[in-house]
């Protein structure tokens, strides 16, 4: 496969369309500025460690006793209380290829990692059962799977849970879950109290929009949530992620509908994909995955210089995120002249994975 230059041919250059972080396109909304600019005034003063109006404000939301509520510094900050409770020398389960971050705890904090493929771009549910053994104290769940969007529903997931002995963590990482349209009711969070041993990890980073803040949650038995707290690090939460957090909840309403907008794309770019011969599995988070190969590298390159970041995972594929529809369009464009410029023969065929 050829690789030729010119990916802006018949487009004017602009700046940089960043597609490559599962970020929200959307700015906050005025009283998410006006939350974090009132607590700005007290920054001297360091935040309420124990987060007690979010984590009040997120109990309500989620019918549950506070006790049961743990608020990190993103939620990247309470996977890595997870894994650190799970403790040096034991083994975590999870699959692959998912959320890049799992590996790097795991390594960072003395954890073997068993890693089972996915099967389809799904995870293999039975596979990563067989692959419990007496020293597996973690299994990690991404749901919509990071990066392909792929979704488990309740029913395989209670099936899941009801093979794991009680001795080992469940962490469902739902960082996207507000963007799933299938019928899925509250989630992991419905099967928290059937499975005292499950934890559901959310964040305000993409469907709300805080990326930039670092606010994520956890939910899960009350005793859990305390050992997560004692690891989580005091003060990480800042005041005004903490304002911004409880602001966004108030806003929740109007942040679905921007979730909507996103969803809708989803459909769109996808198909538009989909008619241009490229494979993408049905995605219900905010981004799409195209298993491109040996393929991802070259096809990441020439959406670069066609200004449009993407997360390029070499060999494998690539992960765009669905962002403003112009940048999705910019995207689309740029996916198209790639296409009839490297592999016009697989334009009618649909060969190309
Ligand atoms: C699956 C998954 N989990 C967790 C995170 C971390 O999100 P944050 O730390 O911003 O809450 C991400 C971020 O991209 C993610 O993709």
């Amino acid at each position: 496969m050829r690789e030729a230059a010119g990916p802006t041919a018949g487009a004017s250059r602009t700046v940089t369309r960043s597609l490559s972080r599962n970020e929200s396109p959307h700015g906050p909304l005025p009283d998410i500025v006006a939350a974090v600019a009132a607590s700005s005034r007290d920054v001297n003063r360091y935040p309420d460690p124990a987060c007690t109006d979010l984590t009040a404000a997120l109990a309500r939301r989620h019918g549950v006793a506070p006790d049961r509520v743990a608020i990190g510094a993103g939620s990247c900050a309470l996977l890595q209380a997870v894994f650190q409770l799970a403790g040096p020398g034991a083994t975590a389960v999870y699959a692959w290829r998912s959320f890049e971050y799992y590996p790097i705890l795991a390594g960072h904090l003395g954890i073997q990692s068993e890693r089972v493929p996915l099967a389809d771009d799904v995870h293999d549910l039975a596979a990563m059962a067989d692959r419990i053994t007496a020293t597996t104290r973690l299994v990690v769940i991404c749901n919509p799977n990071n990066p392909t969007g792929t979704l488990l529903g309740l029913d395989r997931l209670r099936a899941f849970l009801d093979r794991v002995p009680p001795t080992c963590l469940v962490a469902l990482d739902e960082a996207y879950f507000e963007y799933v349209d299938e019928p899925m009711g509250a989630g992991g969070l419905a099967l928290c109290d059937r499975y005292p041993n499950l934890v559901v990890l959310r964040t305000f980073s993409k469907a709300y929009g805080l990326a930039g803040l670092r606010v994520g949650y956890l939910i899960g038995a009350a005793r859990i949530v305390a050992s997560l707290r004692e690891m989580t690090l005091p003060f990480a939460v800042s005041a005004p992620a903490q304002h911004a957090a409880v602001a966004a909840l108030a806003l929740e309403d109007v942040l679905l509908m921007r979730v909507r907008q996103t969803i809708a794309e989803r459909t769109r770019v996808r198909a538009a994909l989909l008619a241009d011969g490229f494979a993408v599995p049905a995605s219900q988070a905010n981004f799409l995955w195209l298993g491109l190969g040996e393929n991802a590298g070259p096809f990441g390159s020439w959406c670069a210089r066609a200004g449009i970041e993407l997360r390029v995972f070499d060999g494998e594929g690539v992960r765009v995120s669905l962002g403003s529809p112009s940048d999705n369009d910019a995207f689309l464009a740029a996916v198209h002249r790639w296409r009839v410029r490297n592999a016009p023969e697989l334009l009618t065929t649909g060969a190309l994975r």
